[in-house]
């Protein structure tokens, strides 16, 4: 049977800026997005290592507390931040993102029901103590799981955005919306890519905890630098076995991209693999040698490249899964010079006053009380 094309016509509202501006922007607030979504999510699962797993219980239950106070913040600027690449990504592949969007109605609109859970399950964990834990522990967790299905979710949806030839099939086989992209054979290796950099930069969070407490309580720092560091060491070597299954899963064109066929990607790919392991190298040698600074400034500049390379390269990935049926080339733009710089100016200042309000609210301090 032939299948009916479901992709919406083309907007014919020309793009209020030149293409390459939206992809730049949606790339970097990408990037944005998936740091705080990778603070929190990771900065969770470190912490309830910390708690069940620490040989030392006064110093798992300290840090467990410690990065809890901060969840109710990072999880909104997740979300805020979220906006942002949604609202870009809309507009450039919005044709994509709400079809596969409503062949998977439900699950997407359970997003908004489990992100309202986890959040009310993260208040309840900062408003506890060491003194007067409660079930922070279990509670934790049940926002941990909640918050790892709405990422599963949203790897679920931009994979089928980027497929529309399975779009029919599953949109006959189930119209009511209860559907999911579990026959994607790059679905599970991409979502754990991602959930496994998230731990590696829950890891780095706490070692950012430990640079805030450096002249503060040395000792207290000194751990949660071992603790945090080794987390990041682990689920960064962890990477490279995840990676290498994402890798293959793809199919063999779009894997042969990263691998000679187009420059960009392969250089991409290249720099992206040897960040990753000098930050292997000087995270272990900075554990042993006691270096804040290499591990506080240097590995997580060279992370900072290894994200950006990747963010890149997973766009240029969804140009090759659309290429069918994406042509930048078709898109009208129409520059709106009067609003443009307003906008830009706008947006760099949101950002930097951002980092300004992290900086004055002392954002990866620690309080002593809490270790008891
Ligand atoms: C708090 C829980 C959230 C988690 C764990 C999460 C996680 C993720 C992950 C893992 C991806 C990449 C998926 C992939 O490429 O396979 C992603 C992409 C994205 N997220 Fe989130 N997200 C969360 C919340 C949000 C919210 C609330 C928004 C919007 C308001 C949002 C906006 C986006 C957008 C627009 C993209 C795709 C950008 C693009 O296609 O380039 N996220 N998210």
């Amino acid at each position: 049977m032939m299948q009916p094309n479901l992709i919406p016509v083309l907007d014919p509202n020309p793009l209020p800026a030149p293409y390459w501006v939206f992809v730049s922007l949606l790339i970097i607030t990408f990037v944005l997005h998936i740091v705080a979504m990778n603070f929190m999510l990771g900065g969770a699962v470190v912490a309830l290592m910390a708690k069940w797993r620490a040989k030392n219980r006064v110093l798992g239950n300290r840090v467990f507390f410690d990065v809890a106070k901060k969840l109710p913040s990072l999880l909104p600027a997740t979300i805020t931040i979220g906006v942002a690449p949604l609202l870009f990504v809309q507009v450039l592949y919005g044709r994509f993102i709400y079809t596969s969007s409503v062949i998977m109605a439900w699950p997407w609109f359970l997003v908004l029901i489990f992100l309202t859970v986890a959040y009310y399950g993260f208040y309840y964990v900062s408003f506890r103590s060491g003194q007067h834990p409660g079930r922070a522990g279990t509670v934790m967790l049940s926002s941990v799981i909640l918050i790892f299905i709405i990422g599963f979710l949203f790897s679920n949806n931009l994979t089928l955005s980027q497929t529309p030839s399975r779009w029919g099939a599953k949109y006959f086989a189930d119209p009511s919306g209860w559907n999911l992209n579990l026959s994607e054979p790059t679905l599970i290796p991409r979502f754990l890519h991602f959930f496994v950099a998230a731990v590696a930069l829950g890891g780095l969070f706490l070692v950012f905890v430990a640079l805030a407490n450096w002249k503060r309580d040395h000792e207290y720092a000194r751990q949660v630098l071992q603790f945090g560091g080794k987390s990041f060491l682990y689920a960064t070597m962890a990477q490279f076995a995840v990676g290498i299954w994402f890798l293959i899963s793809l199919p063999r064109g779009m894997r042969m991209l990263f691998m000679g066929d187009s420059p960009l990607a392969t250089a991409l790919f290249l720099v992206g693999l040897t960040g990753g392991v000098a930050a292997i190298v000087l995270m272990s040698g900075a554990l042993r040698n006691e270096n804040l600074r290499v591990a506080a400034y240097l590995v997580p500049g060279i992370v900072a490249v290894v994200i950006a390379c990747m963010s890149v390269m997973r766009d240029l990935l969804r140009d090759a899964y659309l290429n069918p049926w994406f042509n930048p080339g078709q898109i009208a733009e129409k520059t709106q010079w009067s609003v443009f710089p307003l906008f830009l100016v706008l947006f760099v200042s949101g950002v930097i006053l951002w980092l300004v309000m992290l900086a004055r609210y002392g954002f990866f301090g620690s309080r002593k009380e809490s270790a008891q």
